[in-house]
């Protein structure tokens, strides 16, 4: 049945990995043309979804990975929404047996989109059942045990499946391949941040000019979603001290009560340059000593602080352990010394 967009989209959450706070659904994107930037991902996406319309067939499945808040969940819905199918929600740690992806498969409808969010924390045992559900639309489940333990197969509706991961490096390869597309979600770059804080902006019903605009998504680390948690603050702080608008001084001054610098840097991205400088002489030094050092799991240093360091060329990744760099001794306020002798205050 080729699929009918004007029946709408229904987001059945069956569990949902973070719980969508009200103003954070009250901002996301429902189609490709309000969401912003990710040019080559949205472009492969848009081939697909075009293709898998005029076939009246089911999408292909697809992995989208990235660090957080980047928009995967976003555009899993958007699939939903542009396609017309229903888009359910589960995430990898929450199917624990093979029965409860049984049991998710089969209460598909054909062409439903089912949503795994974090993909790559899917047990192992559970894993092995996903890949003849992606490929052949079966699943061969074992009912009973000891003599009367037999194999049971089950047929499911062609479905699609969309994968998010924070992690695409623990993904083990044959899951990977089952994936016709896996695209990657790049950090944003300021000007189209800009936009989306414009946009949010817009929806929230509150005043802002460009310098305020340029304010929030200069600070924002690339990321959607910091940038509308920026708006939500900013225009607080806009109604308490100001009077309700967003210039460029009220968007500062109010990130300043955020401690968040002027190039976004928050206090866990400085803890962890300032502990590579002073303790470890610029590194360097593995992540498990970071982790322990500045008191947070070191899958939330690689999966949320790193990329972000990394990319902005604030840290450097060797296989001795983390590196600081030039950029990342300025910006706490460190001289950077060749030989890497004890540092200087500024
Ligand atoms: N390209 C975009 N344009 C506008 N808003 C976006 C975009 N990407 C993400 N967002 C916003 O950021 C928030 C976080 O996105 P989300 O899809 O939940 O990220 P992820 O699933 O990658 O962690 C969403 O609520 C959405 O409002
Ligand atoms: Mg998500």
């Amino acid at each position: 049945m080729p699929p009918d967009p004007a029946k709408g989209t229904n987001f059945i959450a069956t569990t949902l990995a973070t719980p969508l706070s009200s103003s954070e659904a009250a901002l996301r994107p429902l189609t490709f043309a309000d969401f912003a930037g990710q040019p080559k991902t949205v472009e492969r996406l848009k081939v697909m979804v075009g293709a898998a319309r005029r076939r009246g067939e089911a999408l292909n499945h697809i992995l989208l990975s990235g660090p957080p808040g980047l928009g995967k969940t976003t555009l899993a819905f958007i699939l939903g929404h542009e396609l017309g199918r229903n888009v359910r929600v589960t995430s990898g740690p929450v199917v624990e047996k093979a029965g409860d992806l049984a049991g998710l498969l089969t209460n598909l409808e054909e062409g439903d989109l089912l949503f795994i969010d974090e993909i790559h924390r899917i047990p192992k045992t559970v894993e092995e059942y996903l890949y003849s559900a992606m490929e052949d639309f079966r699943l061969d489940i074992m009912i009973d045990q000891g003599p009367n333990a037999r194999s049971v197969r089950l047929s499911i509706p062609r479905f699609t499946l969309v994968g998010a991961t924070t992690r695409s490096g623990l993904l083990t390869a044959p899951l990977r391949s089952r994936f016709t597309l896996h695209t990657r979600l790049d950090y944003y770059d300021h000007a189209t941040l800009e936009g989306i804080v414009c946009r949010s902006c817009g929806l929230l019903k509150v005043e802002i000019d460009s310098g305020g605009a340029q304010e929030i998504a200069s600070r924002a680390r690339g990321t959607p979603r910091i940038a509308n948690n920026l708006v939500n603050f900013v225009r607080d702080f806009a109604q308490e001290k100001a009077n309700g608008r967003i210039t460029r001084p009220v968007a500062a001054a109010a990130l300043e009560l955020l401690e968040i610098d002027a190039a976004g840097l928050d206090e866990m991205d400085k803890r962890i340059l300032r502990l590579i400088a002073e303790h470890h002489r610029g590194g360097p030094v593995g992540l498990g000593t970071i982790a322990v050092a500045v008191g947070e799991e070191a899958d939330t240093l690689e999966e949320v602080h790193e990329p972000f360091l990394i990319q902005e060329g604030y840290l450097q990744r060797t296989p001795q352990g983390r590196v600081l760099t030039a950029k990342g001794y300025l910006a706490i306020g460190l001289k950077p010394l060749a030989g890497g002798d004890q540092q200087s205050l500024l």
